[in-house]
């Protein structure tokens, strides 16, 4: 299915993409089979996001909450990112995709953050799709790092209180550098955030499907963005306002 050109398309997409562990458990599979799965499917949308010249698509692979997980799980989920990183980066560069990850990387191994440091370095100037991974990551934390920041610019008074703007806020955020999403989409079934990007999401249009993450397609992405297509922003004005393109 193509969007038509005219309708308004999502410059960026983030996605919670849950319901791993519920799609291998309807196989009778391990839970890290349906992670596996997952990366699959991570990797075909990444592709089709290529393709569609999405600009932008930020992802959550592990949330702060996840480190409470069984610690088999935790490990294994650890091996699966250093083993996905390592295929998958050369052609993820090949595509023109810059990499970055979001959240505290200082949580991982010594042998991880390399590779997620190398990644990023290697991808860093490609134009194409910008693909953030939330690994580590939570919302609260994301805030909180930036008050830290704020904290320390204020003790070494290089700026004052007046100062602090939701732009200064914003500019010390895990994704400064991208617009805010217009489009979040959660597999899975649960219609919650999970502790994702809080402050980037204040005006988000939010997709849920019960659609599982490793099932989630192509064809699914491209049915969210139909449905985003025909939802009218308003961003606090009237629709009348919205429609004589007072935007
Ligand atoms: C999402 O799938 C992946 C991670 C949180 C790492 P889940 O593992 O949460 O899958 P369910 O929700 O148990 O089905
Ligand atoms: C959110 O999924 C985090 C990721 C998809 C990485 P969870 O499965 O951890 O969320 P909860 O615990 O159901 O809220
Ligand atoms: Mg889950």
């Amino acid at each position: 299915m193509n969007t038509e050109s005219n309708q308004i398309k999502p410059n960026h997409i983030a996605i919670v993409m849950d319901g791993n562990g519920r799609w291998a458990k309807k196989r009778n599979m391990p839970r890290v089979a349906g992670h596996r799965a997952g990366v699959k499917a991570l990797r075909k949308l990444i592709e089709h996001a290529v393709k569609i010249k999405l600009k932008a698509m930020t992802v959550y692979a592990f949330s702060r909450e996840n480190w409470q997980r069984p610690e088999k799980e935790v490990g294994l989920l650890m091996d699966l990112f250093m083993t996905a990183l390592q295929s998958e980066v050369k052609d993820l560069h090949k595509n023109n995709v810059r990499l970055k990850f979001i959240g505290d990387k200082a949580a991982f191994s010594d042998k991880l953050q390399v590779a997620i440091a190398d990644s990023e370095s290697l991808t860093a100037s490609n134009s194409g799709l910008s693909l953030n991974v939330a690994a580590n990551y939570s919302g609260r934390w994301d805030i909180t790092q930036a008050l830290q920041s704020i904290g320390q610019e204020l003790e070494a008074k290089t700026i004052n209180a007046k100062d602090i703007d939701e732009s200064l806020i914003n500019g010390k955020l895990s994704l400064a550098n991208n617009d805010e999403p217009d489009l979040f989409i959660r597999t899975g079934g649960e219609q919650r955030i999970s502790n994702y990007l809080l402050w980037q999401i204040a005006y988000t249009e939010l997709y849920f499907t019960d659609t599982l993450w490793p099932d989630f397609d192509s064809v699914q992405l491209d049915g969210a963005i139909e449905w985003f297509s025909s939802r009218q922003r308003r961003f606090g004005k009237t629709s009348e306002q919205i429609e004589q393109g007072n935007i």
